[in-house]
């Protein structure tokens, strides 16, 4: 994909569904009792890749473009795969999905793409394998491709090194196969949608924060069904981020992203704007199926470098790409810290990051658990992906304020989480 400089990006936008919750409802909705069905379901390789997964374990989806029906089994109607679970590039499909296989009475092997096969599985294996689970890396890795066999779980509770929902989901959806209690305490709150769904298809599920501390604990004891639900996808405001960003630095630009999901767990970008001296207006807020909803208008700002660190990391992590590009342009000087996940996503965004941004001659400098960037003028360059969607979207919004032209390295995995991100951006043009 060649692109290059412009001004004035105007117009109303809609970003596909939810890739966290598009994920989760095909999951819940299969070991659910009755049909769940789910509108504006997010159509991207990922979340396609768990629709796989789950009709190669004996669930009956039917896919009408965004409309999808699961024909959900209940709790113990999974049956044997007859192949591999390929789980593509999909992190969120590999540790949930674990955390159910590891609850179920047969044998199952789960593999991905190269990039999926080299991040940190040990997460869910320690946590795992605590409840009595048989669950081990098959080349003794610590990574995919996993083998899990059948045993009799027990409820633990689990402190998390790590803030991440799918170290935390994986453990409370095995603990829906558990005996006694489960829980988990995280050191600050990943996105909670595991928790809130969860809630909704009637689960014991509950969660509560520390007084004196950032931590956070979900509980979940086993239930004996889950019931299918109808669920309307919010707008994914990870997609969402990439408009935001363009809305603030392409000059002479007013964008409305519609219906979009502001979950407190998510949205940590749009104070990170806010406090660069972003122009953003949340229009029309309204609160569906437990989770945050809003219009999110933005009109071109001149932003200034601030400091993103501590708790707020989590419910940005995604976004970290896209807020680097926005730090480039912005004046002074932006510092990321305590972002050190960021390592482990589908490349090592710290050094995808920062390579590309030196390649546009911005002044970065990469760090163990973020970046330091220094913004001024980018200029086009030839964009390394590494087949990393996030880096392709943040970089094709810094070619639009870049001096000459840019071109995005293997665009075509921009269809992982958002598949029409290109023709939604000519729409606006
Ligand atoms: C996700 C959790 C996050 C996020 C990923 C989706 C989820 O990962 O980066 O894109 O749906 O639970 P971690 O749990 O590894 O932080």
């Amino acid at each position: 994909m060649e692109l290059c400089n412009i001004t004035g990006l105007k117009g109303k936008v809609q970003v596909p569904g939810d890739k966290s919750i598009s994920h989760r409802s095909i999951m819940f909705g299969s070991i659910a009792s009755g049909d769940t069905e789910v509108h504006n379901f997010l159509e991207g390789a990922d979340c396609l890749a768990t629709i796989r997964c789950f009709r190669t374990l004996g669930i009956d989806i039917e896919e009408n473009g965004s409309v999808v029906t699961v024909h959900g089994k209940g709790l113990h109607g999974l049956s044997a795969p007859t192949d591999i679970l390929d789980v593509g590039n999909s992190g969120t499909t590999t540790r949930l999905l674990s955390g159910i296989l590891a609850g179920q009475n047969f044998e199952s092997k789960l593999s991905g793409d190269e990039s999926l096969n080299s991040r940190p599985m040990k997460r869910i294996i320690t946590p795992l394998t605590q409840m009595g689970a048989h669950i081990s890396s098959i080349l003794r890795n610590g990574c995919a491709p996993l083998y899990i066999s059948p045993s009799s779980l027990h409820g633990i509770h689990y402190n998390s090194p790590v803030a991440s929902a799918q170290v935390k989901s994986c453990i409370l959806l095995a603990g829906l196969y558990a005996e006694g209690e489960t829980s988990v305490t995280e050191p600050s709150l990943s996105r909670n949608h595991t928790e809130l769904m969860l809630k909704e298809f009637g689960a014991d599920i509950s969660s509560s924060h520390a007084l004196d501390s950032t931590e956070s604990t979900a509980r979940i004891k086993p239930c004996r069904e889950l019931y299918g639900q109808k669920i309307t996808v919010p707008g994914d405001i990870s997609s969402a981020a990439y408009f935001i960003a363009a809305g603030l630095i392409v000059p002479d630009s007013e964008i409305l992203i519609e219906n979009v999901g502001i979950n407190p767990t998510r949205s940590g970008i749009l104070r990170v704007c806010e406090d660069m001296g972003g122009d953003i207006t949340l229009l029309n807020e309204r609160v569906e199926a437990g989770e945050k909803i809003a219009d999110i208008l933005v009109r071109t700002s001149q932003l200034h470098g601030i400091t993103i660190k501590g708790d707020i990391i989590p419910t940005l992590i995604d976004e970290i790409p896209v807020i680097a590009v926005m730090a480039a342009v912005a004046e002074g000087t932006t510092v990321i810290k305590d972002a050190a996940e960021l390592k482990v996503k589908e490349t090592d965004r710290i050094e995808t990051v920062t390579d590309n941004l030196k390649a546009m001659g911005c002044n970065v400098t990469p760090t163990p658990d973020g970046m330091i960037i220094t913004g001024g003028k980018l200029k086009g360059a030839s964009i390394h992906t590494l087949l990393d969607h996030r880096i392709a979207m943040a970089f094709s919004i810094a070619a639009l304020v870049a001096e000459g032209n840019t071109k995005i390295l293997d665009s075509k995995c921009v269809d992982v989480s958002y598949p029409t991100f290109y023709d939604t951006f000519e729409g606006l043009l």
